[in-house]
């Protein structure tokens, strides 16, 4: 049978990231075009200028990738693109070109959700196996998901306010650390004391899946000026390792009770906070204790990148679940 060989765009916030992907699975070419030094002086992402960088970076990556995939444009099965959610502005420089690439070479267009994505960024390596509960952490979101087939998404809990990757952004920009804020918190992490200082958990009402990572950064800031104004010494190693165990702790807690309500064998995580040295171990050490199955992305796919996007577009493509040429971008898009 002949191959499926999705081309995938993905410009849904700061990176500009093209994949060929084969069959769902193997990845012919990943090219990631990391826009991190750009915004780093802003502080944060600065939404036009993603745009004007994804319009600039996107066409040579895409020769790039198929030169790597030593792939023509005749050979693409499909066109794959997120179309939501992200920065609206971006979002449209990957899907007006993936319309016109999609038009040009008369194959059809499928639009990806960018949360699904992430998901399926654990289908590339592994084999996750159904029903499962995915755990996506990122910088925009933090959401508990069952699925009992592919692209069935079943919302099991939220967060009321910031995401954990905000949360950790945030608590680095209020340690001077630059961004993005995770990286540097997870190495200074390594090697401070996660018990020195203790941080609230927020575990919500009983029985709720949602998350709240808002009170947890508002007791880091405080703590930072109660220090100062103490004139203590703020051990920076200790804040980011005890922060971090707060944050992983809710994670992993609520993630194992949500499998274990759904009574479920399988937990993937996905996004960027997945690629968190600490909580890749206390996954990995709660599932071999309570013998779960446990599918987390190699580093390099946690973080955005289109070859996520091609293994999702792959299960909608054998779905029928194409797209028209009228195809719209979204800034909020349910899963
Ligand atoms: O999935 P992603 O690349 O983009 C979004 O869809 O948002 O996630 C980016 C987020 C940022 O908040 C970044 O600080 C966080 O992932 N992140 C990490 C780590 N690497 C990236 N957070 C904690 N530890 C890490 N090692
Ligand atoms: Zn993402």
């Amino acid at each position: 049978m002949e191959k499926c060989k999705i081309l995938a765009i993905e410009t849904s916030c700061d990176e500009t990231a093209v994949a060929i992907v084969e069959d769902g699975k193997k990845i012919l070419a990943n090219k990631v075009l990391s826009q991190i030094d750009i915004h780093k002086v802003f502080g944060g992402v600065v939404p036009e200028v993603a745009s004007r960088h994804h319009l600039e970076g996107l066409l040579p990556l895409i020769d790039e990738a198929l030169r790597e995939a030593k792939c023509q444009l005749e050979d693409i099965t499909a066109v794959a693109v997120t179309n939501g959610p992200g920065l609206i502005g971006a979002l449209l420089v990957g899907l007006s070109l993936a319309k016109a690439l999609a038009y040009s070479i008369n194959k059809p267009l499928i639009p990806v959700n960018h949360l699904a994505g992430h998901i399926y960024a654990n289908f590339l390596e592994n084999d996750p196996k159904f029903p499962l509960v995915a755990l996506i952490v990122s910088g925009g979101h933090t959401d508990l998901i069952y699925m009992e087939r592919h692209l069935e998404f079943e919302i099991m809990g939220q967060t009321r306010d910031d995401a954990a990757g905000e949360a950790f952004d945030k608590v680095a920009r209020a340690l001077g650390l630059g961004y993005p804020g995770g990286p540097l918190i997870d190495k200074l992490a390594a090697k401070g004391d996660p018990l020195a200082i203790e941080f609230p958990k927020a575990y919500l009402e009983k029985n709720s899946f949602d998350f709240s990572f808002s009170g947890l950064k508002s007791a880091v800031l405080n703590y930072l000026h109660n220090s100062k104004q103490r004139g203590e010494n703020i051990k920076i190693e200790d804040v980011c390792a005890s922060f971090q165990k707060s944050v992983v702790d809710i994670l992993v807690d609520k993630t194992v009770e949500c499998a274990k309500e759904k009574g479920v064998k399988e937990i993937i995580v996905a996004g960027g906070v997945s690629a968190n040295s600490g909580l890749r171990r206390a996954f990995e050490e709660v599932c071999t204790r309570e013998g779960f199955n446990l599918s987390i992305p190699s580093l390099s796919l946690c973080t955005d990148n289109a070859a996520m996007i091609g293994c999702a577009a792959y299960y909608l493509y054998k779905a029928g679940r194409v797209g028209d040429l009228d195809l719209n971008g979204y800034a909020s898009m349910p899963l």
